[in-house]
């Protein structure tokens, strides 16, 4: 292939590729773009060469989608926060749902009819209620920079306010950046505290308050339909699953290793006066083979909600061995997730039943997804 860096060339588009840039080809070589959509032809120009794919930058859209619509963000392309934001909403969630099903396809062997139809976050824009932001000296400009990683590198962007994020984030940034920290290269928190949730400053919580409600009837949902008694809320932070099934079933065993977090998890049981679940602070990897002796597996689910990385081998293992009537998988990183679903599937060990993904991340990459697996027998 005889492209070069610095190239201009005119692209059609025929796929999103999961994390958002643009699929296209010149002869049988692929090159990423991102900002585009499915269908468009673009004008582009290649910044990166590997052997078997390019990267390049968006120029110019030649033959623009009937789903382009105005970004309602001022530094969108700019910012690395969001992808999508060109992109009409419905059209976001059919891109999602493909995306989805090709990677459960290709990393997990999982039929794409298992995958429902993505669920749409009743917010857009506006709905985030935790960032992270930076600040960073910028020489040349003789300045400190407040805001997010750039899209094309490592530096950060300047921002005023964030469109996805919650009216009241937006009133923190303004906070901070009036009164700016010291230095470059701190990382700033800001978070709008849930209701009616203890939940510590470095503890996990969800990022989307309006479409929890959904998230939450998903899993009670699919807890009633696997009909066991008791239920193991592994990776549980401030208890947030097991205390909203509690009523599902007779019993529950949270297990968090963030202290704080469980100490939390408690006084959220407590507050809503829920008195058949525990909380362990523990290391799931460390404490599953002792609890899991304590349930009958037919009679027992168990919830997987892992950090990004997503489970470890022989916590899956042990999962495989044990069979428990019914595993949910929650976990906003479909990639390790569908690495993991095949491990738990491999020789019809457990059967995956469907996967529900969920819109809590409009206008990004991410999406949230929620399995409902049984044990074959
Ligand atoms: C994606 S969050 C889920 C929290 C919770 N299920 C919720 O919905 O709020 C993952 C949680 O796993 C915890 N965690 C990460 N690795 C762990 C491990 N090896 N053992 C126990 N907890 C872990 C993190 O502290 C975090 O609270």
């Amino acid at each position: 292939m005889s492209l070069q860096v610095g190239d201009k060339i005119n692209l059609a588009i025929h796929d999103l590729a999961f994390g958002g840039e643009g699929v296209g080809r010149v002869a049988d070589f692929v090159v990423f773009v991102p900002f585009v959509i499915v269908g468009e032809t673009v004008e582009a120009e290649i910044t990166e060469l590997k052997k078997n794919f390019a990267r390049a930058k968006l120029r110019r859209v030649i033959t623009p989608s009937p789903e382009r619509v105005a970004p309602e963000c001022k530094y969108f392309g700019a910012c690395g926060g969001c992808q999508y934001q060109h992109i009409e909403y419905a059209a976001q969630l059919r891109f999602k749902h493909k995306q989805i099903a090709d990677l459960f396809e290709r990393v997990g062997k999982i039929s794409p009819a298992k995958i429902a139809p993505v669920l749409p976050c009743p917010s857009p824009y506006g709905y985030r209620n935790r960032i992270m932001i930076r600040s960073q000296w910028n020489g040349p400009a003789k300045k400190l920079v407040i805001g997010f990683i750039r899209a094309d590198n490592n530096f950060v962007e300047d921002i005023a306010e964030c469109k996805i994020s919650e009216p009241a984030l937006n009133e923190q940034i303004r906070e901070v950046r009036a009164n700016p920290p010291p230095k470059g290269g701190l990382k700033v928190v800001l978070r709008v505290q849930p209701e009616n949730w203890e939940v510590p400053p470095d503890s996990f919580f969800q990022n989307n308050f309006f479409l929890l409600p959904k998230l939450v009837e998903s899993v009670r949902e699919l807890l009633r339909a696997g009909g066991a008694r008791h239920l193991i809320d592994l990776y549980c932070g401030v208890g947030f699953f097991g205390i909203e099934a509690a009523d599902v079933v007779d019993s529950f065993v949270g297990v968090e290793y963030d202290q704080l977090a469980i100490k939390a998890a408690r006084q959220n049981a407590a507050l809503r006066k829920i008195t058949n679940g525990e909380f362990l602070a523990a290391k799931v990897e460390v404490i599953l083979p002792e609890l899991l002796q304590k349930f009958t597996p037919e009679k027992t689910s168990v919830i997987l909600d892992p950090p990004r990385k997503g489970c470890w081998p022989e916590t899956l293992e042990l999962l495989r061995q044990t069979q428990p009537a019914q595993v949910i998988y929650v976990s906003c990183h479909p990639a390790t997730m569908a690495r993991d679903l095949n491990i738990l599937c491999a020789d019809g060990v457990f059967e995956l039943v469907r996967v529900q993904p969920l819109d809590m991340f409009p206008q990004t990459q991410h999406v949230e997804c929620v399995a409902d697996l049984r044990r074959r027998n």
